[in-house]
Order: structure tokens, then C-alpha cells, then sequence
């Protein structure tokens, strides 16, 4: 064995959210990545973090009628309306084959209601194989709903207040970067039970076609995802970071290993990787590699080391001086 094969296999990748540990902090972002059986057969489940499920809610969900997704320069629109088999038939139909596989399955809780968050995350917790709730209050796409609930402190509260009295699974409400201050959405979230919180979704956002002067896509407007997106949310997760204690699950527009350790010294515990995957759905296993690589280059032996690392020291100084 060489040296470097040594020390390689000597790092601890591993993190925390709340009471699960994550084998490393790669997670596949829900609505890129299905139900996650869909990628079993190219990524090896297991390998990854954790998978997060495409949301969910009670009953299955037609969505928006296409067109549903538009390239953006450095990105993309999506307005996909949230389309999906409702959470009866993922426990059916697709929990066995991830827990046979071995995934770290976080499951996408959506609701038009508080009562219909409250009775998904209640079926999800008493499924076998379900290692956390992610609740999407963010969505950008749908009517009732999702964002509504996530756009307001008080929304924010009572729906991580309820889910949180219904389950014993870690609780991680996902943020929406469409508000002014998202670091008050996130001390909410954690004064509310919450155990971690996801950020970001995707920003809302339009794209027109000049020509025929109509929206390139059904709905009109949509969320934007992927690298356009990234400095914004790396600068919502270190403000973040700076008010709260709980971990952070930090996303927007990582595409390679130096993305995701950005998000890690800006303050995430682990990354969450989407638009990317529909790029290159062979990302993973180079993230990982290049996330040790890091790790070995500057001598480290605990990836949790490194979150929230930022040294602000000089750039504060310069910014005070100029
Ligand atoms: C096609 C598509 C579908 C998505 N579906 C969901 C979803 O069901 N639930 C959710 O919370 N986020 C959903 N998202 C948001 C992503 O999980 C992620 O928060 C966002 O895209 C930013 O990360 P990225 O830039 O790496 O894609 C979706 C994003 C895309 C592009």
C-alpha cells in the first residue's frame, strides 16, 4: 500500500446532523436525483452521504404541463410543479430497493396543509429505512403551499414545530432563498426543534422567449438552480452559520469538489449537489476523491474540522482600512 492510498483511507469524511452520521457529506439534492432506484444501476447509493427523495406529499401530483425546464447561462429554470407518486406508494414501491442498497435515505416532505406535513412525516417515521425528514417549505413552483409556509417566520415555526412533536427523526426544514434576511428563517427553524436546516432552494426567476414574447416555460416563472446561483448561497450559508448552532446542509450550483469546500468553510456541515447531476451523473465519485485530495494536501485528517473554517481576519481588516 503506498503512502498516499494510507493516508487516504486514514480520513475520517464523516459528519453529524443531529442524531445521524453521515458516512461523507455528499448528498444528492432532491428533484435531480428521483427517487434515487433510478441511479442505482450508474452510482453506487451507498457511496454517497445520504440521497435526498424527490418531495412528496400525501397523494401523487400530475405537476405543470411542459415546457418545465429552460437552459440559463450558467444554470437552469425549472418549474416542475412539484410532479410525484405521493408518499404511500415511495414506501411501497421504492423504500425496499434503497434500503437493499444500502442508501442513507433522506426523504423531501412536502404539504399544502400543516395537517398534510404533519401525517407524511408521521408515515415516513414509521417506514422502515427512513433516515431524516427534509421539509420543503421552499418550493417556488406550487399555489398553496411550501413556500407560503416558508416565506414566514410564523409558517417556518409552526410547521418544524408540528413535524417536530410527530417524529423522532431529524428534522431538516429547507430554506428558501427568496426572503431578505434567510439567517431569521433559520433561527426560527432551530428555535423551533428543528435539528439542521437545508439551503437553498431555487431562486425565483424568469426567462422569456423575445421572439413569440412568451415564458419559456408553462408556468411562467420557475426557480433558478446551479452554478449562477452559487456565490449567492455560499454568502446565505455563512450568515447562516453565524446564527445558528444546528448543522447546515448547504446547496445552489456545486459542480466540483473546490464548490463544495466552499460551502464547507463558509459553514456546512454537508453539501447537497442537484443541477450538476443532470451534467454529469459521474460527479460523485470526483467530488469525493477531490474532496480527499483536499483534505490531504492541507493535512487534514476530520473533514468536520473544516466547517465553518472561514478566516474573515484580513479581508475585515482591508475592508476597515480602504
Ligand atoms: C428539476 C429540479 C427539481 C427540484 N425538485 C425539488 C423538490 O422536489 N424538492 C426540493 O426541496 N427541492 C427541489 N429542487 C431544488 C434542489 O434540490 C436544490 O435546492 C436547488 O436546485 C439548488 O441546488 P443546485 O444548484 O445544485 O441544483 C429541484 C431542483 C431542480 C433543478
Amino acid at each position: 500500500m503506498s503512502f498516499v492510498s494510507f493516508v487516504l483511507n486514514d480520513m475520517d469524511l464523516s459528519v453529524r446532523i443531529g442524531s445521524l452520521t453521515l458516512k461523507n457529506p455528499i448528498i444528492a439534492a432532491s428533484g435531480c436525483f428521483g427517487y434515487g432506484v433510478e441511479y442505482a444501476d450508474v452510482v453506487e447509493l451507498s457511496s454517497l452521504g445520504a440521497i435526498v427523495s424527490k418531495g412528496l406529499f400525501l397523494r401523487e401530483r400530475e405537476g405543470h404541463p411542459a415546457p418545465r425546464i429552460v437552459e440559463t447561462p450558467a444554470g437552469m429554470l425549472n418549474a416542475i410543479g412539484l410532479q410525484g407518486i405521493g408518499v404511500h406508494r415511495f414506501v411501497e414501491e421504492k423504500l425496499p430497493e434503497l434500503r437493499a442498497r444500502g442508501a442513507t435515505v433522506i426523504v423531501n416532505v412536502c404539504g399544502t396543509t400543516l395537517d398534510e406535513y404533519v401525517e407524511v412525516s408521521r408515515i415516513l417515521s414509521d417506514a422502515e429505512g427512513v433516515a431524516a425528514l427534509e421539509l420543503n417549505i421552499s418550493c417556488p413552483n406550487i399555489k398553496e403551499g411550501g413556500i407560503q409556509f416558508g416565506c414566514s417566520l410564523h409558517g417556518t415555526s409552526d410547521v418544524v414545530s408540528a413535524v417536530r412533536k410527530a417524529t423522532k427523526l431529524p428534522v431538516i426544514p429547507k430554506l428558501t432563498p427568496n426572503v431578505t434576511d434567510v439567517a431569521s428563517f433559520a433561527r426560527a427553524a432551530e428555535e423551533a426543534g428543528a435539528d439542521a436546516v437545508s439551503l437553498v432552494n431555487t431562486f425565483l426567476a424568469m426567462v422569456l422567449d423575445v421572439e413569440t414574447r412568451r415564458p419559456r416555460i408553462s408556468n411562467i416563472v420557475g426557480g433558478l438552480s446551479g452554478p449562477a446561483i452559487r456565490p449567492i448561497a455560499v454568502r446565505m450559508v455563512y450568515e447562516c452559520r453565524q446564527a445558528v448552532k444546528i448543522p447546515i446542509l448547504g446547496m445552489g450550483g456545486i459542480a466540483s469538489a473546490c464548490d463544495a469546500l466552499e460551502f464547507i468553510i463558509a459553514g456546512a456541515t454537508a453539501v447537497q449537489i442537484g443541477t450538476a447531476n443532470f451534467v454529469d451523473p459521474f460527479i460523485w465519485s470526483k467530488l469525493l476523491d477531490g474532496i480527499e485530495q483536499y483534505m490531504e494536501r492541507h493535512g487534514l485528517a476530520r473533514l468536520a474540522d473544516l466547517v465553518g473554517s472561514i478566516d474573515t481576519s484580513t479581508r475585515e481588516k482591508q475592508w476597515v482600512s480602504s
